[in-house]
């Protein structure tokens, strides 16, 4: 079986102290860990021995996008993935499926490996709406993209990101089986990697880890405690 892979998002925290320090204690070697920092922060994370990845990343390559960073930038600084489409980038960032499907077509043209993130609200997983605004966000998002080699999804129930709710083991596996399906079905494509996100912290990921089709997470809140991401690491590594 293939490796799992456990990538840690910061989202917007820690300061330069904290990083240093964070940095110090994280002494992980395993080229399936990914750390994605915010962008500031990723020189220092440069030619460790785990992976590097960006949060975020621009649609084109260069121009006056200011605030903007491309993919051609981030990965002439050796960085070798980005998360796309993670649900604050959609909701709070009116990122749309458009929008996502242009970045992911530059940032493999680029040859970054995307990271991208789909997932429900609270209010569709109630009224059964799952799966149909899945197959939506795959849909609209992989438009015309042929390189799925470098792509994984990161199934993420956005009532699950930073709530401490989980969702049941049963209702992860039936919606990464869903997922894999309509890959399946869609692109012809057997073996896409699926991540699981969403409240993962060291204390539950060894249940969740028991999942058979889940390909590994992509871990927020409980990512900034370097012993904490450590032992999430370890469960997965080890199992
Ligand atoms: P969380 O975030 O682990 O803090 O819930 C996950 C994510 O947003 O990727």
């Amino acid at each position: 079986m293939e490796n799992k892979i456990v990538a840690g998002n910061f989202k917007m925290n820690l300061t330069l102290d904290e990083i240093k320090d964070y940095i110090n204690k994280f002494n992980v070697e395993n080229e399936n860990v990914i750390i994605c920092p915010p962008f500031i922060y990723l020189p220092y994370f440069i030619n460790k021995k785990y992976m590097v990845g960006a949060q975020n990343v621009a649609f084109e390559d260069s121009g006056a996008y200011t605030g903007e960073i491309s993919p051609k930038q981030i990965k002439s600084m050796g960085i070798t993935y980005t998360i796309v489409g993670h649900s604050e980038r959609r909701e709070i960032f009116n990122e749309t499926d458009k929008i996502i499907n242009k970045k992911i077509a530059k940032a493999l043209e680029n040859d970054l490996k995307v990271i991208l993130c789909i997932g429900e609200t609270l209010e569709e997983r109630k009224n059964n709406l799952t799966e149909e605004k899945i197959q939506k966000q795959l849909e609209n998002s992989l438009q015309n993209i042929s390189n799925f080699d470098n792509i994984i999804i990161a199934y993420e129930p956005i009532w699950a990101i930073g709530t401490g709710i989980i969702p049941t083991i049963d209702e992860i596996t039936s919606t990464v089986n869903y997922i894999k399906g309509t890959i399946k079905t869609l692109y012809k494509l057997e073996n896409i990697k699926v991540l699981y996100g969403g409240s993962v912290n060291d204390t539950n990921v060894e249940e969740i880890n028991k999942i058979k089709v889940l390909d590994g997470f992509l871990v927020g809140g409980a990512s900034l405690d370097p012993d904490k991401f450590k032992k999430i690491i370890e469960v997965v590594v080890n199992q």
